[in-house]
């Protein structure tokens, strides 16, 4: 048996004369009448190897037989190459090995799409022969990033003194907004336990217990519709620390994301990094996740729209809502009536808006459908508000403010993307600070965390708890990277007389509390220390740091947008005794 003395990445000019060993996937193969090169292929790279009939017969008759993605083994000298065949795309390129033995370690089939093809294949067939598409050298490079991005985490967290404690996943639910994943436990049949959506309650735990600095990276399972950036299970960075107040967990994440930017991208970031307010952010971006290097703004219209003659903005004012807008310079040069009245408008109303109304300023002149509405001081005010130009688009929603800046958010990102306002070699990282403690739910009629229900409020705030819940600021913060939310945290309760009031305003009964949450009062009632800490996506992080659009491509085995692994088969039918053994009958799901 051959013995690999190198990989294929390694070899460089230093080495002619010398015997090498290599092993890999034949790449590519050119067979040019008497000889044959091959590209044999590693994780490493590609090395050329040269079959020559004339000086190694029996080489050269094996290396006939080869197919793609053949696994082989190959020994011989390493050869400089011509100077008119050097490579210099390749890092391997100005050599190539003359192969003197060759073993086939294993035939392949052809395979069901192209290594390096021009072509992205289709994702499904990717997923599904997930160990050939992780062949490609886009999606090795994600994996070995990843192994870099966390290996740096594990250095930071080890050089502060954080301890790495393992959380189990067999357990009660752990609210993080979404729905659990459920495993039938056997010993007790009709009894379940959930996935943790995060490892919350037991890093809290973990600080009653005294472990004052505790980190790990760990998977948490969410029963949520998937997103490009969502996935069911997903790895998070879980950090938690006691005796910090939020600027010292901030500053630990901030330190931890120079590192990265330093080492991963070799990229130098100021710190501090800028804080924005939460309310800020709604007002100016229409999201708490903005990506400032976009420089649109949202502006708000509400005053103005009450006096127009424009009925829905009229009835949206009137029902209480908010009338806000963007405005695109000159972007009348880019998008045309129907533009707007076709496709732009889909982006507000997939994001539930009803419509778009939208004016644009042409020879000093307001005009489109709604400019009417705007005469006089109001279109002198308009302007102002706007600053809008000749050739400019102003769009405007009218809606609950809520809705309106979810819209009109979505159309900033897309108006930055397409009209390229964004600068990609640059990044974005700001901290959204000062969240509300919770938001009213309408469709349920109560408040809802906006984080988790274990943050803490504002001490200042708390005898606002019961009489005006929506006041309430909590001790939560956010790090948001290019408009995606990467990390977040909080300061969290460590007075169980505190958690209780807090359960019992987001409607939590005292009995259900103690069924759901029994044994985090317990805990926080036998000398809880004050604590705090943050989660990071780290398939996000990856994702962002590695220029990908979606985590699924940074993760060796996602699932589909549909929660399925195509490779596996996965989620399947199991056998009738094992549902049996659980004491679960299935319902069949109703059409
Ligand atoms: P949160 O729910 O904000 O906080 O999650 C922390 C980070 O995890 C990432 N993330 C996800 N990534 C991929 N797929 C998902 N479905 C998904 N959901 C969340 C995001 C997010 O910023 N226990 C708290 C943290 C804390 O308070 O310390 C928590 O889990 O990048
Ligand atoms: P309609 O009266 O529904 O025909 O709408 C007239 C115009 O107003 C259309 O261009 C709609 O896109 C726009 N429009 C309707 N509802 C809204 C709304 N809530 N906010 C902004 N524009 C709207």
């Amino acid at each position: 048996m051959i013995k690999r003395t190198h990989t294929c990445g390694q070899l460089r000019k230093q080495h002619v004369g010398e015997q090498v060993a290599l092993c890999g996937w034949v790449h590519a193969h050119r067979d040019h009448g008497d000889l044959i090169f091959i590209d044999l292929r590693d994780r490493y790279g590609l090395t050329q190897i040269k079959f020559n009939p004339a000086t190694h017969a029996g080489a050269h008759e094996i290396a006939e037989a080869l197919r793609r993605e053949y696994v082989i083994a190959v020994r011989g000298a390493v050869l400089a190459r011509p100077d008119d065949l050097i490579n210099p795309k390749l890092a391997t390129g100005e050599v190539e090995v003359d192969c003197v033995e060759i073993e086939i370690l294993n035939k392949a089939e052809t395979p069901p799409f192209e290594i390096d093809g021009e072509f992205e294949p289709n994702e499904e067939l990717r997923l599904r022969h997930r160990y050939i598409d992780l062949r490609r050298e886009s999606m090795r490079n994600a994996i070995v990033m990843r192994h870099d991005i966390c290996r740096v985490m594990r250095q930071y967290h080890y050089e502060h003194g954080f301890l790495e404690v393992e959380t189990p996943f067999l357990t009660k639910s752990t609210p993080e907004g979404a729905r659990d994943f459920l495993v039938p436990s056997r010993k007790a049949p009709g009894a379940f336990f959930a996935l943790p959506q995060s490892p919350q309650l037991f890093k809290q735990l973990l600080m009653v217990a005294g472990f004052d600095k505790y980190f790990q990276i760990v998977r948490c399972f969410r029963d949520e519709d998937g997103r490009g950036d969502r996935q069911p299970e997903f790895t998070q960075l879980d950090v938690e620390m006691s005796f910090v107040d939020e600027d010292d967990v901030i500053s630990v994440t901030e330190g931890l994301l120079a590192r990265l930017f330093k080492e991963v991208l070799g990229k130098d970031i100021t710190l501090p990094l800028p804080r924005m307010g939460y309310a800020d952010a709604i007002e100016k971006y229409g999201c708490d996740s903005p990506d400032t290097r976009n420089p649109l703004e949202l502006f708000d219209i509400t005053d103005l729209a009450a006096e127009t003659d424009f009925r829905v903005f009229t009835g949206v004012v009137e029902a209480g809502g908010a009338v806000k807008g963007i405005r695109a310079p000159k972007g009348s040069e880019k998008y045309s009536r129907s533009d707007i009245e076709r496709d732009l408008i889909k982006t507000v109303q997939d994001n539930g808006a009803k419509g778009l109304a939208w004016i644009k300023l042409e020879g000093g002149k307001l005009v489109g459908p709604q400019s009417k509405f705007f005469t006089g001081d109001l279109e002198a005010r308009l302007r102002e508000r706007t600053g809008a130009e000749d050739g400019d688009l102003l769009f405007m929603v009218a809606d609950t403010k809520s809705v309106a800046s979810k819209s009109l958010a979505a159309l900033r990102d897309r108006l930055g993307k397409e009209m390229e306002l964004i600068d990609e070699s640059e990044h974005s990282l700001v901290w959204i600070v000062d969240f509300p403690l919770v938001e009213w739910n309408a469709d349920e009629n109560r408040w809802d965390s906006v984080h988790h229900p274990f943050t803490s409020p504002v001490p200042e705030d708390l005898d606002k708890l019961e009489s005006d819940p929506g006041a309430v600021r909590s001790q939560a913060y956010d790090i948001v990277l290019n408009g995606t939310e990467l990390a977040g945290g909080s300061i969290r309760i460590h007075d169980p007389a505190v958690q209780q009031r807090v359960f019992k305003m987001l409607g939590i009964s005292e009995a259900e509390a103690r069924a759901k949450f029994g044994f985090l009062l317990d805990g926080l009632s036998y000398g809880a220390p004050p604590h705090g800490g943050v989660a990071w996506g780290l398939d996000r992080a990856v994702m962002l740091f590695a220029g990908f659009d979606t985590i699924r491509d940074v993760i060796a085995f996602p699932k589909t947008q549909s929660a399925a692994c195509p490779m596996t088969g996965a989620p399947g039918e199991v056998d009738v005794k094992q549902l049996r053994e659980l004491g679960i009958s299935v319902i069949p799901p109703q059409k």
